[in-house]
């Protein structure tokens, strides 16, 4: 297999965008990649996309989005993946790109959720229908009951869950493209409405539009597009159970420690070889199972991280440094893109005020469902 580099990124903000249509978003996003690179021609394209045809009606997101690019003619296929759709269309340019099929490959990702569809009940359609969905459960509810079982396991507290959206905002309030940019307190986020218990609106991954791209290439051909490539040293899945009543232990994700393994092992790394991280907060109790199984922390103690600042941007290992889907806003099939956007622009050194000192090796973790599918990539600064 060819090594791969990321040449270049391009990302709208994230937020009710109501000026803007799905494929607008995916056209800003996907031009301004190919601009940074110098670039007017791909060989393929990947829109990762959980559910356009419930948000916005429309399926068939492939041709739709070459067309809008000025591509018709080039090969494009969405991806589904439900929210690691962004991190699986990665994946899919990564390969393509790895195997020797393609040089000039965009990874992207996109969602429109603002458009007036019922959001509970279409992300819903990403559990298992017969014994979840079907019975009236959530997304909410499903991560509430992780947190439950957090909670009654390792003593995680209220408290705790609260600090990772306290950390999560703090940094998104540094993040020009997020869709919350201001700072809560742990009183406030404890004051906040509650969703599903324990987790609060402050807790919770908002609703959001958004689109995001990567470029990739191989690495010996990377330095025509751009001074500063990032490599991607390993691209790795795995899944777990659909329904969460089918996990021996709910409080754990599996698939997200297998994911992270099979990253680790390819990149020839461990955890303490990760400078930071961008991991899927889809509620602040998924950072904290999600830096578990990855290896961050130990087992039990992701809430102590956060509230001890170790996860914080000056801390052990920072992680969410965007803000995370909680700050920066979580248009499901874009996320996976937008947190290997922010890993490339640190490792780069272009983070601005989020920027961590002497970033060389950066980690993205994509999380579909309530923890079904999980993605990781490992990226290098060459
Ligand atoms: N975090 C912080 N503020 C939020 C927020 C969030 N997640 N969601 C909404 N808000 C704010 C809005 O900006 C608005 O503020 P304003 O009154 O100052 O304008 C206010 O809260 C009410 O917004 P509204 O859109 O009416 O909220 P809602 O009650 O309809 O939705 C949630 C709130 C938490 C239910 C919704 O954001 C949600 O479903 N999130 C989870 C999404 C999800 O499951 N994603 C997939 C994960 S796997």
């Amino acid at each position: 297999m060819r090594e791969v580099a990321i040449v270049a990124a391009g990302m709208t903000r994230f937020g009710e965008l109501w000026e803007s249509s799905l494929r607008d978003l995916f056209v800003q996003a996907a031009a301004e990649a190919l601009a940074a690179a110098g670039v007017d021609r791909l060989d393929s394209i990947y829109v990762g996309n959980m559910a356009a045809g419930q948000f916005v009606g429309q399926e068939h997101l492939g041709p739709l989005m070459a067309d809008h690019l000025g591509m018709a003619g080039v090969p494009a296929v969405r991806v589904e993946c439900a929210c690691a759709s962004g991190g699986a269309a990665l994946r899919a340019a990564f390969f393509e790109v790895a195997s020797g099929a393609s040089d000039l490959v965009l990874a992207s990702g996109v969602e429109k959720m603002t458009d007036g569809a019922d959001v509970t009940a279409v992300l819903a359609t990403a559990s298992d229908q017969e014994t979840e969905a079907y019975h009236g459960i959530t997304f909410p509810g499903l991560y509430a009951m992780i947190a439950r079982a957090h909670m009654q396991k390792h003593g995680t507290t209220e408290e705790q869950l609260a600090w990772v959206a306290v950390k999560n905002h703090r940094h998104g309030a540094l993040n020009p493209k997020a869709q919350f940019r201001r700072e809560v307190k742990v009183e406030d986020v404890l004051a906040s409405s509650m969703v599903s218990d324990p987790l609060r609106l402050l807790q919770c991954s908002p609703v959001s539009d958004g689109a995001a791209a990567v470029l990739l290439c191989p690495l010996d051909q990377a330095r025509k597009y751009t001074d500063r490539p990032v490599k991607i040293r390993a691209s790795a899945m795995a899944t777990s159970t659909m329904a969460l009543a089918d996990r021996a232990d709910p409080s754990f994700l599996d698939a997200v420690k297998l994911s992270g393994e099979r990253a680790f092992r390819q990149a020839g790394l461990k955890p303490s070889d990760i400078q930071l991280a961008e991991v899927h907060d889809c509620f602040s109790i998924s950072e904290i199972c999600c830096i578990e199984a990855l290896g961050f922390v130990e087992v039990g103690k992701g809430g102590r991280a956060a509230q001890d600042g170790l996860t914080a941007l000056g801390g052990r290992t920072p992680v969410n440094t965007s803000g995370g889907l909680k700050s920066k806003g979580h248009p499901v099939g874009a996320t996976g893109i937008a947190q290997a956007i922010e890993i490339f622009e640190q490792l780069r050194g272009d983070a601005g005020k989020r920027q961590v000192k002497d970033a060389r090796i950066g980690l993205t973790q994509n999380m579909g469902g309530s923890g079904a599918s999980s993605v990781t990539h490992i990226f290098e600064r060459v």
